[in-house]
C-alpha cells in the first residue's frame, strides 16, 4: 500500500501552507488537511499529466470554510455572491466546500480548476476534473479517517491502482461511485436528503461508462 509519508508538498506552497494553518486554529482539522494533500499526491503517483502543485493548492484550500457559523455563511454570501441552493441550505455540511471555493477564488486567486474541485470535494458534481476526483477521494480516505468504512475504501483502491494493466481512471470513477453510495445510505439512515449533486455525480459517471 502507497504510504503517505514519503511524499513531501511542493516547496512553493509553504507559504500556502503556513496560512491555512494560521487560519485554521483546529489542530485535528489541519492534520486531516495535510493529510489529505500526502493523499492527493499518492493518488497522482498513478497518472502522468497531473499538476501537482495545482492538486496541492485544492487540498490545502478545501476545508478553508469548514466549522464557519451559519451567520459566516451568511456574510460570506453577501460579499461574495455564493449563492447557496435549497438543497445546500438543506445540508449545511455541503456549504463549506461552496464557500471554500469562494474564498479560494478571492483570497488565493486560485485557478477555475481548482476552485471548482474544492466546489465538488463533499459531494461531487458530473464531470469532475482529474483533480477533482482525485480530491473527492484523498477527502474520504486520508489516513487520519477512523471509519471502517474510510478504511476499507483505502485498502481497495491501491490495492486496485496496483493491480498490472489497471485503468487508474476507471478505478477513481468506480472508486468515487461507491463513496456517494456509501455516504447516502449514511445521510438516508439518518432522515436527511442526498444531495442532488451527488446523484447527478454518479448518473454522469454510470451512462458515460456503459460497461459497469
Ligand atoms: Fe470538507
Ligand atoms: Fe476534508
Amino acid at each position: 500500500m502507497t504510504d503517505q509519508k514519503k511524499h513531501v508538498l511542493p516547496s512553493s506552497l509553504k507559504g500556502l501552507t503556513d496560512e491555512i494553518s494560521r487560519r485554521m486554529p483546529d489542530k485535528t482539522r489541519f492534520e486531516h488537511t495535510i493529510s489529505v494533500a500526502y493523499e492527493c499526491l499518492s493518488i497522482a503517483e498513478y497518472f502522468t499529466h497531473i499538476d501537482k502543485v495545482e492538486l496541492c493548492k485544492a487540498a490545502l484550500l478545501h476545508d478553508i470554510a469548514k466549522g464557519l457559523s451559519s451567520k459566516e455563511f451568511e456574510e460570506l454570501d453577501r460579499k461574495y455572491s455564493i449563492g447557496f441552493t435549497v438543497h445546500d441550505l438543506e445540508a449545511p455540511a455541503v456549504m463549506h466546500a461552496k464557500a471554500g471555493a469562494m474564498i479560494a477564488s478571492r483570497e488565493f486567486s486560485t485557478s477555475v480548476e481548482v476552485a471548482k474541485a474544492i466546489a465538488e470535494h463533499t459531494t461531487g458534481a458530473p464531470d469532475m476534473s482529474l483533480i477533482s476526483k482525485i480530491l473527492f477521494i484523498a477527502d474520504y480516505v486520508e489516513v487520519t479517517r477512523k471509519w471502517e468504512s474510510c478504511k476499507q475504501a483505502r485498502r481497495e483502491l491501491y490495492l486496485a491502482l496496483e493491480k498490472e494493466d489497471s485503468d487508474p481512471m476507471l478505478i477513481l470513477d468506480l472508486t468515487i461511485v461507491s463513496i456517494i453510495d456509501k455516504t447516502a445510505a449514511h445521510i438516508e439512515s439518518t432522515g436527511r436528503k442526498v444531495h442532488p449533486d451527488s446523484l447527478l455525480c454518479k448518473e454522469f459517471i454510470l451512462k458515460n461508462r456503459k460497461s459497469y
